[in-house]
């Protein structure tokens, strides 16, 4: 069985790799830093499982196929998929650099569907695969100060769920997995390191929500959220007025202190 990871130079994806190289998968392992791919290789490779790397910034809308065809020619058979590349960018939408929106929607948004559609097929006739797709307790209300990136994430809901139903006779599976704060690089990229959220809410390890994500992808459940604070907050939203569920948003995601 061999799996590809994107994002897996760090963070969760890192922590799915470890998960998946210790049940023995090979993996293909995907990001823009090839000295980190080139480290995780190292380590994960003394499991006994075969590490191919792929540096490449997903977000140039070529990547993604460039990466299928370039598996394509080296016979690399894609068993799993999870795509789980992605990032967030904080502030005032009418300040933001265009090239974060842009980045941010490229990522999140285009080469996570753009990779489903090119994978999807070849499973879809073994009538066998997994795709795993990260999105994010972020998806399930609208995010003032993130409002690109909270978007994105309930695009991935969306069409994640959508697509779970319409593969749901054909021996593929698609799950999509909601972390919610969690320790790892993300708030320093994303600039809400400082939030209410990471400052005074608490974040989950990187380990304990790669685990729930594992888990997810491996029983096929279409939609699963790590940990039960998140389940309940993310479930609230749907009782809750709007206006109130951006608001409360808003406040959470707004500077601590
Ligand atoms: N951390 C949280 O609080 C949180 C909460 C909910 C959902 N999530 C979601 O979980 C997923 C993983 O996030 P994380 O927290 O593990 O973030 P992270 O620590 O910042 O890791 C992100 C990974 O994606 C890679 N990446 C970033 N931009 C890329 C690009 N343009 N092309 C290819 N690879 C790229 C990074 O490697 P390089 O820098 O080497 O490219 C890294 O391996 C994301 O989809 C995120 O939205 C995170």
């Amino acid at each position: 069985m061999t799996v590809l990871i994107t994002g897996a130079s760090g963070g969760i994806g890192y922590e799915l790799a470890k998960l998946f190289a210790r049940d023995h998968h090979n993996l293909v392992l995907v990001a823009r830093s090839a000295d980190k791919l080139a480290q995780v290789a190292n380590e994960l490779q003394t499991l006994g499982v075969s590490v191919k790397t792929v540096a490449l910034d997903l977000a140039q809308p070529p990547a993604p196929k460039f990466l299928f065809d370039q598996l394509r020619r080296e016979n690399v058979i894609i068993d799993i998929l999870i795509n789980n590349a992605g990032y967030g960018a904080y502030g005032d939408f009418a300040q933001m650099q265009q090239e974060d929106i842009l980045g941010q929607i490229n990522l999140n948004i285009t080469a996570l569907t753009q990779l489903t559609h090119l994978f999807l097929p070849a499973m879809v006739a073994r009538r066998s695969g997994r795709i795993m797709n990260v999105a994010s307790t972020a998806g399930f209300q609208p995010g003032p100060l993130m409002a690109v990136y909270y978007a994105s994430k309930a695009y991935v809901i969306s069409f994640s769920e959508a697509l779970a139903n319409e593969v749901r006779k054909s021996g593929v599976t698609v799950t999509c997995f909601c972390p919610g704060a969690t320790h790892t690089g993300f708030a320093k990229r994303a600039g809400n390191d400082q939030s209410r959220l990471f400052k005074q809410l608490g974040a989950m390890s990187a380990e304990k929500v790669a685990l729930d994500g594992y888990r997810a992808v491996m029983e096929g459940r279409t939609l699963a959220i790590s940990g039960v604070h998140n389940w309940m907050v993310a479930e609230s939203t749907r009782f809750a007025p709007r206006k109130i569920v951006t608001a409360i948003s808003r406040w959470i995601s707004e500077k601590s202190g």
